[in-house]
């Protein structure tokens, strides 16, 4: 178990992450079944932290969040977003927002509630102080940010600190293929701060599991994200995965990028759809890469 930022909130090393869960615009076709064994078989195998957001399928998934909590007794860590709408102009649509969460996901408290992007036209302050609000009025446990950069995260963090709150975590892309917030500075930031940083897209969209190839793209949306040219240019690290999982009695890519994003500390929520995608995830605990394959895959993934 880790814990979350400066709190005392303890959750496994992986959360999983919903945005799947009915948003078929961006991911095709869902089904309900597949998604309720991803959620029993992720919870079965010790995850205790769901990640979603309000727009997630215009909320379809934390719905479907709601009704699988409710039939089962466990009492998972549950992270969602409010999502600055350009429309969005008070503060008071921020605790609107809040409660539509609250309603769809049936519960009384959010445990770890964010901004989900630090967008315009409401200057950061606005959103961050409705934040501190709704902590203060108890609705929300933990309160979190994303996609926030160095100097925004800075930000959020001294408003916060002013009224005695801790920022618990900064949600942004994290995976081998997209190393950003190292080189921009922002994982050294949030260590600093003791900010978890939520690594999100850890697969990069599936890309890392290895499954896509140029002669099985990856479908819809995200073929056109991630073209043949790229799909071909990282077989070599795929490769190189499959190599270095060998050594933990045939860890798989998806192991093994999951457990490269813990090995940086941070926090991954990957995401899966079915039962056996979760059950694949779980494999991704309980070993550690070592420093030099941690090397050799950044190597690798530069080249690609
Ligand atoms: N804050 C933000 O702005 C933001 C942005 C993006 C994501 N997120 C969060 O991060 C979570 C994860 O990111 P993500 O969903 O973008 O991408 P991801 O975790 O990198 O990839 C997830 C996808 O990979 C495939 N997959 C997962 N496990 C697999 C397995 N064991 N074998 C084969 N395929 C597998 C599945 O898609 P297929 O089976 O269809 O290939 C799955 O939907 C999201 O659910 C969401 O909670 C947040």
């Amino acid at each position: 178990m880790v814990s979350l930022g400066a709190s005392d909130v303890r959750v496994s090393p992986l959360g999983i992450g919903a945005w799947a869960w009915g948003a078929r615009s961006f991911w095709g076709d869902y089904s309900v079944p597949d998604l309720q064994a991803a959620f029993d078989t992720s919870l079965g195998g010790g995850v205790n932290f769901l990640d979603t957001a309000e727009i997630y399928g215009s909320g379809r998934s934390e719905t479907l969040i709601g009704t699988f909590l409710q039939a089962t007794d466990k009492k998972p860590f549950v992270a969602t977003k409010f999502f600055p709408l350009p429309w969005r102009l008070t503060k008071g649509s921020f605790k609107k927002a809040l409660q539509g969460s609250l309603k769809r996901l049936g519960l009384q408290k959010i445990d770890l509630y964010q901004i989900h992007w630090p967008s315009p036209p409401m200057p950061i302050d606005v959103w961050v102080s409705a934040l501190g609000d709704v902590i203060e009025a108890g609705l929300v446990r933990l309160g979190g940010i994303s996609n926030y950069n160095v100097e925004q995260t800075r930000q959020a963090h001294a408003l916060l600190a002013d009224r005695g709150i801790h920022l618990t975590s900064n949600q942004v892309h994290y995976s081998l293929l997209h190393r950003n917030p190292e080189h921009s500075g922002l994982l050294d930031l949030c260590r600093e701060l003791n900010i978890t940083l939520i690594a999100y897209s850890p697969l990069e969209q599936g890309v890392l599991t290895g499954k896509y190839t140029p002669n099985t793209p990856l479908p819809g949306v995200r073929g056109r994200r991630y073209d043949r040219d790229f799909l071909l240019r990282v077989q070599p690290l795929i490769g190189l995965m499959r190599e270095i999982g060998q050594a933990y009695g045939g860890k798989t890519p998806v192991q093994v990028a999951v457990n490269w994003v813990i090995s940086k500390g941070a926090f991954p929520i990957p995401g899966a759809r079915n039962a056996r995608q979760a059950q694949e995830i779980l494999g991704s605990l309980g070993w550690k890469l070592t420093h030099d394959e941690v090397f050799a895959l950044e190597q690798a993934a530069e080249k690609s």
